[in-house]
């Protein structure tokens, strides 16, 4: 008896563990992608701004007329540079360069609103 109430816990506390953890690992890669936005991009886009380029803002509108409202385009621009912004490739990972475009068009769909 004593057993069965053990394993029934142990299953509980798995499948909560299974329910909790993919969000909280969501909430990590935004946390990574703010972070990595104020270390390598805040300077000249504070606040999804531009302050070399006003046009080329990280809003939304501006994403979308300039063609870089998704998150492949973004990546791309943001491997290889374009005009006065440097190319990041050699600067940060893969992963980094990931997760600071998804956090880009995440602000951009929420108006930079956090
Ligand atoms: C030295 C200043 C500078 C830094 C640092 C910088 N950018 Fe930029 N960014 C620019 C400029 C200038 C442009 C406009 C490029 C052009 O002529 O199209 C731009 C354009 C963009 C665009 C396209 C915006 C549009 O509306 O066309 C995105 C997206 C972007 N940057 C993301 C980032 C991200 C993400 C980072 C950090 C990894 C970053 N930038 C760091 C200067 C910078």
């Amino acid at each position: 008896m004593k057993f069965k109430v053990f394993s029934i816990l142990v299953t509980l506390f798995f499948l909560l563990l299974f329910i909790i953890y993919p969000t909280s690992a969501l909430a990590e890669n935004v946390k990574d992608g703010s972070k990595i936005f104020t270390v390598h991009c805040a300077g000249c886009h504070p606040n999804g701004n531009n302050i070399i380029r006003r046009g080329k803002n990280l809003k939304l509108r501006a994403l979308k007329r300039n063609k870089v409202d998704t998150l492949d385009a973004i990546i791309n621009l943001v491997t290889y540079g374009k005009n006065n912004m440097s190319a990041y490739e050699e600067r940060l990972t893969q992963d980094e360069i990931q997760l600071v475009s998804q956090y880009v068009l995440e602000q951009a769909n929420n108006d930079w609103k956090n």
